[in-house]
């Protein structure tokens, strides 16, 4: 007999058990499913909806349950369709018709929409963390790298060098825009949809902000019809996730083609690459591939949830049981990829003098050339027509800046002098880039610094968040980074 079986007078045909049950995946709700439902248990004790010995038992069997589920102990069917029901007949076979109090007041509609917030909330704490980590490995490779010049690339063409440490750190403030949008959705997230009820509220006297309380939530829903409607919290973190992933993509996208022997620039420890089957000489970057390629799941479940979405009546429609698989899948695809990535950039070995040779052997300095003749006075538009022949000069003659003669220069402009060669030079061009932001060493050090900054205040939101949700006690030290 299901538990909404009354109204029936036939079984369900085994197939719609099959395709509608999501027992499958939201089992992974259970945790916060039992979480959940004890705090509701609670209020509804201290608002005398339930007697005292009741809400006891309740509370006693659902600890007995959650044990259960955990250590496997506990059947969980597609007859009895989701984590919510399999939960609650569990129940009432450790305690008997009591259970059956568990429900009240409550539905299925806020109960869901409160799992998938309060599941959210440790996804979000977990993958800023580890964000944190692949920030800290990236600002590790900065500071090893303050001396180490590579081409700065446009349109994948050589254009002006900059440090290495420079090209770190542009990841890391990426990041860093990850871990603030993850941490702004947070009051999003952090609102009790409990007491909508299925779509208008409850006929019992319940206490909505006692229950959020008890779950440290910063508030409650506004509106019972868009509290269990709404999803756009589960959107906002799958798009969060994808500009994530996106950002992962890109750095791999490098990693793959600095791992190039026609880059050269740098290589992976063996620890994270893998051979090839047939060619004995392989060693590919297969993690950085396959980050890159996962890129396109998380952004498929991102249109795949506003899709869903999309043509929604209000309030709740079974449509939005298609809000879990992707939302999990995406939290596991973040999870593994982050976690791998953290070691993967801390074990790179740089190769500083492939690098410096990319760049000495370039034409990544003429920009330098042009703002010298502008230096000299002469408009930019003019200075940037006489070094474009003087490159065109060294490209007949098989030479860069650098090999060309005082003699040679002064033929194309007699502003050029002596100093020209000091100029010229990848230290001198990136450090004359000495602006906010810009690549020169003393530049990229602030850079360092403000990160470390920023390092700082990530931490210290995730120590307060993870003390929140329980995941963490208050006087855990907070992590120390380095
Ligand atoms: N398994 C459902 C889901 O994930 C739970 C809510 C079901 N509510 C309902 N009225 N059928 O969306």
């Amino acid at each position: 007999m299901k538990l909404w079986g009354g109204r029936f007078t036939k079984p369900t045909n085994q197939l719609v058990d099959e395709y509608t049950a999501s027992i499958r995946f939201d089992q992974q709700l259970a945790k916060h499913d039992i979480q959940g439902s004890m705090a509701h248990v609670e209020m509804l004790s201290a608002c005398n909806i339930l007697s005292e010995s009741d809400a006891t038992a309740i509370l006693a069997g659902l600890q007995t349950v959650a044990e259960k589920i955990q250590s496997g102990d506990a059947e969980l069917t597609e007859e009895h369709e989701d984590i919510h029901m399999n939960v609650e007949k569990l129940l009432v076979e450790e305690i008997g018709p009591v259970g059956g109090k568990l429900h009240t007041g409550r539905s299925r509609n806020d109960q869901v929409a409160l799992d998938m917030r309060l599941y959210l909330r440790e996804a979000i704490v977990e993958i800023s963390q580890l964000l944190l980590g692949v920030q800290q490995a990236l600002h590790n490779q900065a500071k090893a790298h303050l001396d180490t010049i590579l081409p700065g690339y446009t349109h994948l063409q050589r254009a002006q060098p900059v440090l290495f440490a420079h090209h770190m750190m542009a990841y890391v403030f990426m990041f860093q825009r990850d871990i603030e949008r993850l941490s702004d959705s947070w009051k999003r997230v952090n609102q009790s949809p409990l007491g909508a009820g299925a779509l208008a509220g409850t006929t019992f006297p319940i206490d909505r902000s006692l229950v959020a309380d008890k779950l440290n939530f910063d508030g409650v829903c506004q509106n019972s019809l868009d509290a269990v409607s709404d999803r756009d919290f589960v959107v906002e973190f799958l798009a969060n996730a994808s500009l994530v992933s996106t950002h992962l993509s890109r750095l791999c996208e490098e990693l793959v083609q600095w791992s190039s022997a026609e880059f050269n620039f740098i290589e992976l420890d063996d620890a994270f690459c893998t051979g090839s089957s047939m060619m004995p000489q392989k060693k590919n970057p297969d993690v950085a591939e396959l980050v890159r390629g996962k890129t396109g799941r998380v952004y498929g479940h991102l249109i795949g949830m506003l899709t869903t979405l999309k043509g929604l009546p209000l309030a709740y429609n079974k449509d939005m049981q298609e809000d879990k698989e992707g939302m999990f899948d995406t939290v596991e695809t973040l999870r593994g990829a982050l976690a791998l990535f953290a070691p993967m950039i801390d074990t790179m070995h740089v190769k500083k003098e492939n690098m410096y040779k990319a760049v000495a052997e370039d034409f990544s300095n003429a920009t330098d050339l042009a703002d010298y003749l502008v230096g000299k006075d002469l408009p930019f538009r003019e200075a940037h027509a006489v070094v474009g022949q003087v490159v065109l000069y060294c490209i007949q003659q098989n030479k860069f800046l650098l090999d060309l003669s005082l003699e040679e220069f002064q033929q194309f402009s007699p502003l050029m002098n002596e100093d020209i060669y000091k100029v010229l030079a990848p230290e001198s061009v990136v450090n004359a880039r000495d602006v906010v932001g810009g690549t020169a060493k003393n530049r990229v050090e602030e850079q360092i610094k403000t990160a470390e900054q920023l390092f700082q205040i990530n931490t210290e939101w995730i120590h307060r968040q993870a003390v929140k949700i329980g995941a963490k006690k208050e006087e855990e030290p907070i992590f120390a980074h380095d």
